[in-house]
Formats: structure tokens, C-alpha cells, sequence
């Protein structure tokens, strides 16, 4: 497809994005809020008690659980992440950290008296879990392994960046994850500008990304690449020029960020303070929509669609299950390592930020979370609506199975019907789902269901229109 032809279409969805914004659905300074990906957002939950947070909680029927483990280490600080890592060189720091880990995992096992932990689905990532001495990858591989039934075990992932993977060093590393059973890695290529790569301070270039890309896919992963869009130095132009570069990559899912400012993670990133100095190079939102647009027209064009919001591949089943599960079916997840959340039905821990705190619970016998909240009724029939309507959709058995109640009998059936109305979203007898314009304001339609106090953004910035996720929500508390 030529640039003329796809930006026939992004006007058309930027005309949308403006008369949303009239409706109340989206910020009128074009502000993007992530929404949908927990709820509530990572950086909005309060300190828990430790008692409190498991008290009434049911070990899942069947025993089995997915696993996230966190490494916060990275080779350097990129400008967009919110992410606390330590950058450069820590073998010593890295060696404690894994003792950590093993001792944190123990806890766990002890706590809920196992033996070993029945794993359906595992995702190491980070920080850069490859990021590591052969010798210390192995390492830990060992460790989780050993404390992990593997025999179910569905999808095994690791999230790293591509410098890990390049030469000698990076083939030692991809055979030791493969010995381990890894068999699916994300691979966070960002982008296939170099001037857009330097300015990020990626620890790449794009020939190294393409490297670690082929060894990835010779070797017989299933390969997810990810890029960001909407950064400073991309423009509409030299966005084309990247998407026509990334359908040529023989990869199995491609999978496309919009540029957060605002912090989502654990810490605030450099990224914000850069647009405050640099104004005039931050693209605007209606260029934004248009790049977003470019995506599913250009990657549409080549036989890949989004299969679950941001992924696109070519095959339905070429997805992450870890996402699936904690999006889509809200299974129990369990996070270890630093920053490391738990997402149990109807409760959500985060482990500490803190590395001395982390340390220091660990060495208590603790496991080292400081942060949660368990859902009272109405929060979870919210949460079970906002992250299976954003991310895919929502089966309504499921919504009984986690809420107690059928989704025609939740207060927020109305808001549902609604937004039927405005051709957002479509109902079966088995499903609730997001129609293809839905889908492209998913974030901005999932934040209708919000607590109001969970909104990341200020009422002053919505139009008081029928779509304000202010008022719409108003007759729910
Ligand atoms: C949890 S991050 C891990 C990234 C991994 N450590 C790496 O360096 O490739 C997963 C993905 O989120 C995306 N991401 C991270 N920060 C972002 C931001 N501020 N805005 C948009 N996307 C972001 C990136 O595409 C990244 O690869
Ligand atoms: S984006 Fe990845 S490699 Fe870069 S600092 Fe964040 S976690 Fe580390």
C-alpha cells in the first residue's frame, strides 16, 4: 500500500478521535491513558498488611499456577522505560539477586505447603533477563526448574533485548534457555530507525536487532518482536519507511506500543522530561492516531491482524498465553523478584520496589510484597469487564465463574448497552466484545468502567460530554 492510500484512512480515524473527544470518551489534549492492563494501574496501590492480603484466599482447584519472575538489570537506562533497573556491570549484585530469588521461590512453596509449583505457563522478563553470564543464566534456569512441575507446562517465555542474543556469547545463551525448555521470546526491537534507536539509548542497532531476530527464529523459538511508535524523530513519513522494513522480518508476532509519558511502572521515566524540554518534538496526537491507523492498514495488507490488542501476527494461536491468562481469563499469576506482581482472582500484590527491603524481607522469611489490593464485589465485576473487553473479550461464563454474578445482572450493564449504541461493542449470548472501531479506542471505552478515583487523568481534561468516564461511572458509587 502507498502512504496516500493508508492516510485516506488515518484521516478518517482522526476525524473519529475528534469527535469522541466532543462525546467525553478521550482527553481533549489527546493525553493517552494505558488502560485495561491491570486495574488499577500499577503506581495506584496502597500498602497492604500482610495477613490481610492472603485472608480468604483459595489456592486455585486444580494447582495450577503461572509464573512471572523479574531481573532488574539492564546494560543501560533506555529513555522511554519505567522501569527501576540497575544498568552495566553487577555480577556480584546479579549473583545475590539469583540467591534471592531461589530463597523468595522457597517461601512460596513453603507458604502454601508444595512441593514443587504446578507451572502452566512461565515468563521471565525484566530489566533484561538475559542480561547475564552464561554461567549465571544457567544459574538460575537450573534453580526455577527445579522448583517448578513442568510436565503441563503450556508456554515458557522470556521477555529480552536483542544485544543478549548476538554473537557467540548470544548463540551460548539461546541454547542454554532452549536446554531449559524456553520456547517463545519478545524481543524488544523498538524501532528500525537508528536515529529513532540512539535517541531511546537502546543497546542496539539495527543490524544487531535483525541478528538476534534470525538467531531467535533458526533456533526454533516463536519470536515476538516490539516496537514503539509516537517517539520523538519519528514522523509520519519515517514511520512508513519502518513499517515496510518490519513486514519484511520473518517473525512470528509484531507488537506495537504507543509512547507512554507518563509513568505505568515503578519508576517515572526519562522520556517525560525530555518532552518537557523538547516541546516542539513531541508528535501530536492526531499524527499519533494516524501511525496507530498505518499499522492495522499496512500489516492488514500483508495478512496480519490483531489477534489481541497490540499483537498482530498471521496465526490466531501465535499468542502469550501468560497475557491471555492474565488478561483474558484472569488466572492466578504469581510474580518473584523485585517488582514482581501477583494477580489472584480477586487480589493483586506487588512486591517492593526497594532492593534492601527486598533483601531484607527475603532474609526475614518473608515474601517481600508491600503493595496490593483485594477487590471488594463491585471492583472485581469492574476488573473482570476492563481487562477481557480491552485485550480480547469477555466470555460471560468466565465473568460468572470470577464476579458470583452473571454480567446482565452487573450495575454496569447499562453502560455495556450504551456503548452498543454508539457501535463500540457487540453481544452474543456467549460473549461481550469491542467492534472494530471499538477496538481502536479500547483504552479510551475500558476507562467507562473505571472507579472514578482509579482515573489517571484529571476530570478537567474530558469534555462534558455522554461519554465523560467522570460522569458515566457516577451512578456506580
Ligand atoms: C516490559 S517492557 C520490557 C522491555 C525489554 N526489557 C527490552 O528492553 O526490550 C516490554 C515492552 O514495552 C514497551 N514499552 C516499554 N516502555 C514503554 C513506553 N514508555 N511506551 C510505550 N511502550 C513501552 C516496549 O516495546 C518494550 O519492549
Ligand atoms: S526498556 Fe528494557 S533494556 Fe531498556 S532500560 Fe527498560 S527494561 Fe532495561
Amino acid at each position: 500500500m502507498e502512504l496516500k492510500d493508508l492516510l485516506i484512512s488515518a484521516e478518517k480515524r482522526v476525524n473519529e478521535f475528534h469527535e469522541f473527544q466532543k462525546l467525553g470518551l478521550i482527553c481533549n489534549n489527546g493525553d493517552y491513558i494505558p488502560a485495561g492492563i491491570h486495574y488499577p494501574q500499577i503506581t495506584q496501590y496502597p500498602a497492604i498488611d500482610h495477613d490481610e492480603m492472603y485472608k480468604g484466599y483459595t489456592f486455585p482447584a486444580d494447582g495450577m499456577i503461572d509464573v512471572y519472575v523479574h531481573f532488574p538489570f539492564c546494560s543501560k537506562r533506555c529513555m522511554f522505560c519505567h522501569y527501576p533497573s540497575l544498568y552495566g556491570n553487577n555480577d556480584n549484585i546479579k549473583d545475590r539477586y539469583i540467591d534471592a530469588l531461589e530463597k523468595e521461590m522457597d517461601i512460596y512453596l513453603k507458604k502454601f505447603n508444595l512441593e514443587k509449583i504446578k507451572l502452566r505457563v512461565a515468563l521471565i522478563g525484566g530489566g533484561t533477563p538475559t542480561d547475564l553470564t552464561t554461567k549465571q543464566l544457567e544459574r538460575f534456569l537450573k534453580i526455577f526448574t527445579t522448583k517448578c512441575d513442568m510436565s503441563k507446562t503450556r508456554q515458557f517465555n522470556y521477555d529480552v533485548s536483542p544485544h543478549t542474543l548476538i554473537g557467540d556469547i548470544g548463540l551460548e545463551r539461546l541454547q542454554i534457555l532452549k536446554d531449559y525448555g524456553v520456547n517463545r521470546l519478545t524481543i524488544g526491537i523498538q524501532s528500525m530507525d537508528e536515529k529513532v534507536l540512539k535517541l531511546m539509548n537502546r543497546p542496539h542497532n539495527k543490524k544487531e536487532a535483525l541478528e538476534a531476530i534470525k538467531n531467535s527464529m533458526n533456533m526454533g523459538f516463536e519470536t515476538d518482536i516490539e516496537f514503539i511508535y509516537g517517539f520523538p524523530g519519528q514522523t509520519i513519513e519515517s514511520w512508513y519507511e519502518e513499517l515496510k522494513q518490519i513486514v519484511q522480518i520473518d517473525a512470528n508476532e509484531y507488537q506495537f506500543y504507543r509512547l507512554m509519558v507518563d509513568a505505568f511502572g515503578d519508576r517515572q521515566g526519562l522520556i517525560k522530561q525530555y518532552h518537557e524540554n523538547h516541546p516542539e518534538e513531541s508528535i501530536n496526537p492526531d499524527n499519533i492516531i494516524k501511525m496507530k491507523q498505518m499499522v492495522f492498514d499496512y500489516l492488514g495488507s500483508y495478512g496480519l491482524k490483531e489477534n489481541i490488542r497490540r499483537v498482530f501476527t498471521r496465526k490466531k494461536s501465535c499468542i502469550s498465553l501468560y497475557a491471555f491468562n492474565q488478561c483474558c481469563r484472569g488466572l492466578d499469576q504469581v510474580g518473584f523478584g523485585l517488582t514482581g506482581f501477583s494477580s489472584l482472582r480477586d487480589r493483586f500484590v506487588l512486591n517492593t520496589k526497594d532492593f534492601d527491603t527486598y533483601y531484607k524481607m527475603i532474609d526475614d522469611g518473608k515474601l517481600p510484597y508491600d503493595r496490593g489490593y483485594v477487590r471488594d464485589s463491585i471492583a472485581q465485576q469492574r476488573w473482570a469487564i476492563i481487562l477481557p473487553l480491552k485485550n480480547y473479550f469477555i466470555k460471560k461464563s468466565r465473568y460468572k465463574e470470577v464476579t458470583g454474578i452473571d454480567i446482565e445482572k452487573t450495575i454496569f450493564y447499562p453502560i455495556i448497552q450504551q456503548l452498543k449504541g454508539y457501535g463500540f461493542i457487540e453481544e452474543t449470548d456467549e460473549i461481550v466484545k469491542l467492534t472494530d472501531k471499538g477496538v481502536f479506542f479500547s483504552d479510551d471505552i475500558v476507562l467507562l468502567f473505571y472507579e472514578t478515583k482509579f482515573i489517571p487523568k484529571g476530570r478537567e481534561l474530558f469534555n462534558d460530554g455522554p461519554l465523560n468516564p467522570y460522569s458515566i461511572t457516577s451512578f456506580t458509587k
